[in-house]
This record gives structure tokens, sequence and C-alpha cells, in this order.
């Protein structure tokens, strides 16, 4: 008998939303509710064999233009699907993964202003596959950047000037109108406590009332 194919489950929103502590507090909770070993939690860019030389050019590459950007990130992408996300998910293992496509809409098209269409349209060439659902975490930029700047330094991106999170804030809201069947928007203003539960309660619609 072959496994059934796993979830795939992504965490979206701008610089300092909580996706890290939400996707490792949502693992612990799938691993209790699916068996052991059925949940692999990862992240973008560079978490993957050939990632890490990647996500450092892009958060510290000189030079870089907004194109240049864009098709690092989808390179990284596809090596991340190949090596490590589709293997997975077809050996039934759920996957939490921070940050996908919908970070390459917001920050490269809202953020850096390239065409919205231009992207979509490389993103359905590579053939991504699209998540079972994406979790945005919906903060104001100023509570958002308050908890960078307590975070110490900013990378590349981060430090891209004033109105560019607030860009890329409205694209992920957009973005979510856009598309309602998989988008689950939450509150990330609230304690990482209440936002868990929250969270918890949207991924009971994919765990099919395994709890
Ligand atoms: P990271 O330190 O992982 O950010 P965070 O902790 O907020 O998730 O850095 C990743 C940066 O790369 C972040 O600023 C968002 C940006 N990014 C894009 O611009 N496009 C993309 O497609 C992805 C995956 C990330």
């Amino acid at each position: 008998m072959t496994a059934s194919r796993g979830k795939f489950i992504t965490f979206e929103g701008i610089d300092g939303s909580g996706k890290s502590t939400q996707a490792g507090m949502l693992c612990n909770w799938l691993k209790e509710v699916l068996r052991p070993g059925g949940v692999l939690r990862t992240f973008e860019p560079g978490d993957w064999d050939g990632g890490p030389l990647l996500r450092r050019l892009l958060l510290e590459g000189a030079g870089m233009t907004p194109r240049t950007e864009l098709l690092l990130f989808l390179a990284d992408r596809a090596g991340h699907l190949d090596a490590k996300i589709l293997p997975a998910l077809e050996k039934g293992v759920w996957v939490v993964c921070e940050r996908y496509t919908d970070s390459t809409l917001a920050y490269q098209s809202w953020g850096r202003g390239l065409a919205l269409k231009e992207i979509q349209g490389l993103l359905d060439g590579c053939r991504f596959p699209k998540p079972d659902m994406t979790l945005l975490l919906n903060i104001g930029e100023e509570a958002a950047a308050a908890r960078l700047g307590r975070r110490g330094e900013l990378d590349r991106i981060e430090s891209s000037g004033p109105g560019f999170m607030a860009r890329v804030a409205q694209g992920y809201r957009e973005l979510a109108l856009m598309c309602p069947e998989r988008f689950e928007v939450l509150d990330a203003s609230m304690t990482a406590e209440a936002v868990a539960a929250a969270v918890r309660g949207r991924v009971e619609k994919l765990t099919g009332g395994r709890k």
C-alpha cells in the first residue's frame, strides 16, 4: 500500500510577523496529531543542501537587480522542491514551510515593482505545486519592525527602505483575496499562544478530525 500524499502548508507574512515561532509550534502539535516522523519543517530561502550559498547571495549579495533577485529565489525553490519538499510529500510526510511562492509575489512584485503577470508566468512555467493551505500572519508594519529591531542587524531585503514593507504587506492582503480557497489570514498581533491556537483551528480542516 502506498502512503497518501502529505499536506503542504506554508507560512507567509512580512519580516517580523512571527513565522518561525508559529511554524515551530504548529510542527510540535502536528507531531502529536500525525504519527511521529510525519512532519518536515523547512524554510525558504536556503533550507536544502545547495541552499546556503544561494541564501547568502540573496541576503548579502552586492549589486543585485530585482530580476536577478527574482531568478535566484526561483532557483532556490526549484532545488528545495526537488531535493526536499516533493520527496517528503510523496512519502506521506506533511511539510510546513516558512515562505514560498507568495513571498516571491509579495516581495518581488509589490515590494520591488516587477510585473505580477511576469512573475506568475515564471512560477507557472516552473510548475511549482500550490500549497494545500497558506497561513498569512497579518501584522502592522510598525509592530513587525519593532520586533525586528529587537533582533538586531537587518539583512539586505529587510533594509529596502521606507515603504517597502508596507507595500509587501498590502501585496499579501491582496493575494489572500485573490486565492481565498487556500489562504487563512490570522491576526498576528496577539500573543504567540493565541496565534498558535488560531493556527491549529485552521489546520484542523486538513487533519480531518485527527486530534
Ligand atoms: P529570512 O531571514 O528568512 O526572513 P524571515 O525571518 O522574515 O522569514 O529572509 C528571507 C528574506 O527573503 C525575507 O526578507 C523575505 C525575502 N524573500 C523574498 O523577497 N522573496 C522570496 O521568494 C522569498 C522566499 C523570500
